[in-house]
């Protein structure tokens, strides 16, 4: 599934806006698998998790609300499974997709906690059965933060593979500042303390919410 014309101009607008500024995406990898996250401020058994350990003993997520400086969000591997030009969307979960419906939300940030409006946000990931879509755009996706930087992704929960614990990767972008790739992760998951990739810094916040999860992160980009 591709973006219709107006958001594919808004993304080369942008792209072409931050290749002038010397900040642009760097080209896919073939990297090992990786991975990166933000902790949860308590752990979260969902439906098909078993017997998972809380994260409760894991740190918080730094939080900007509390006028503190908070620290760039630590980039992680991009993996072998990244597509270019994926749509522009907020909702990425779509029928037929399986896996425990995920609405994850938060805000692009400067270190100083400033809102970065704008950025490019592209997210993919393995579905609910750990299967990624490596010949279209299911699980994959664009969007632009908002003026207050905010953004916002419905998706589901996706699942292990192989050696790795449940997560979904990110790409953020932003003029003048270099790009980041990370990994965020869920709380309460067996696997994360079997996967060497893990980090619990990049832990979601993370809730129940009817038949699925809410979770939150707020993404800082490194000034340079
Ligand atoms: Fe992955």
């Amino acid at each position: 599934m591709r973006g219709d014309g107006q958001h594919e101009a808004t993304r080369r607008t942008f792209l072409r806006a931050s290749i002038l500024t010397g900040a642009a995406f760097a080209l896919p990898g073939c990297l090992g698998e990786d991975d990166g996250g933000t902790e949860g401020e308590r752990g979260v058994r969902r439906s098909g998790d078993r017997g998972a350990p809380a994260d409760a003993r894991l740190p918080a997520t730094p939080a900007c609300d509390d006028g503190d400086a908070a620290g760039p969000t630590a980039a992680q591997a991009e993996g072998p499974f990244f597509t270019p030009d994926s749509p522009r969307r907020t909702r990425l979960r779509e029928p037929g997709v399986a896996g425990v419906p995920l609405l994850l939300a938060g805000r692009v940030l400067y270190t100083d906690c400033r809102p970065v409006p704008g950025a490019l946000l592209d997210f993919w990931q393995a579905d609910g059965s750990g299967e990624y879509d490596n010949t279209g755009f299911r699980l994959r996706g664009h969007q632009l933060s908002a003026p207050d930087g905010r953004f916002r992704l419905e998706t589901v929960v996706p699942g292990e593979y192989a050696t790795r614990t449940p997560h979904i990767h990110l790409k953020v972008q932003a003029r003048d500042l270099p790009p980041l790739a990370t990994q965020l992760y869920l709380p309460g998951e067996p696997a994360n303390q079997r996967d060497g990739l893990f980090d619990p810094a990049l832990l979601v916040r993370a809730r129940p919410a009817g038949a699925g999860l809410r979770a939150a992160f707020d993404v800082v980009l490194a000034t340079g």
